[in-house]
């Protein structure tokens, strides 16, 4: 089972940022889940609402106003800045926020598996937008997927199963012993969010789920 952390280790460390994912694997996670944004020159940049108002200090507006060197004023990463610090063997789950950034980060990924610094194994790419995860399994059925659902997951499986992807990632409220067992039959992982308490992650754990997204790796 892996333990992954959400946003890096957002309960620790501002989420989204290089430090929260540094610090995710120095708590011991396996891998690391993060969110992509489209900038207005066309980057994937690591960030989970589409403004920087909640999360970054003394700046507001909309990501897609913004241009990469904006970003990186402000101490928000590129994807492609992840993949360089990204451990050898880690995981990293990187979920599209903005269906327009599905095509960069398609290229990205691409790109960075013939350069032999990620692996398609490593590598999930999940979205809330399920239409992004179709668009996917047609242009590289090497990119693994994960159908994001926080409201039912039968359908998360269904569409899984059409796409043929890897895993269904389901809030933590939605996990049964049917769920899994009905995944486990189609070889469908399944990965759970966002689990945080110690009584949580015990139930999550004894679900047999296939990886735990926390904010807390260190109670994995
Ligand atoms: O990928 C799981 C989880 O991150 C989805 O919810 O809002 O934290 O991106 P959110
Ligand atoms: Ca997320």
């Amino acid at each position: 089972m892996l333990n992954i952390g959400h946003r890096g280790a957002k309960g620790h460390v501002a989420e989204n940022t290089m430090e929260s994912f540094l610090k995710a694997f120095e708590l011991g996670a396996d891998g690391i889940e993060l969110d992509i944004h489209l900038t207005a020159d066309g980057e994937a940049v690591v960030i989970h609402d589409e403004t920087v108002d909640r999360t970054i200090k003394n700046a507001s507006g909309f990501i897609k106003d913004f241009t990469v060197a904006d970003c990186s004023k402000v101490g928000i990463p590129t994807l492609v800045e992840v993949f360089h610090v990204l451990p050898e063997d880690a995981f990293l789950n990187i979920e599209i926020k903005n269906p327009e950034a599905t095509l960069v980060v398609a290229d990205e990924i691409e790109k960075f598996v013939r350069l032999g610094e990620i692996h398609y194994e490593n590598v999930l790419v999940s979205s809330f937008h399920w239409e992004v995860l179709g668009k996917l399994s047609q242009i590289n059925p090497d990119i693994r997927l994960g159908v994001l659902s926080e409201e039912n997951s039968k359908e998360a499986l269904a569409f899984a199963k059409e796409i043929e992807a890897y895993s269904v990632n389901v809030w933590f409220e939605l996990l049964t012993p049917e769920l899994i067992a009905l995944a486990r039959q189609h070889q469908i992982q399944v990965h759970t969010f966002t689990v945080n308490s110690p009584e949580d992650i015990t139930f999550a754990k004894k679900m047999g789920v296939d990886a735990i997204i926390t904010d807390y790796p260190d109670r994995v």
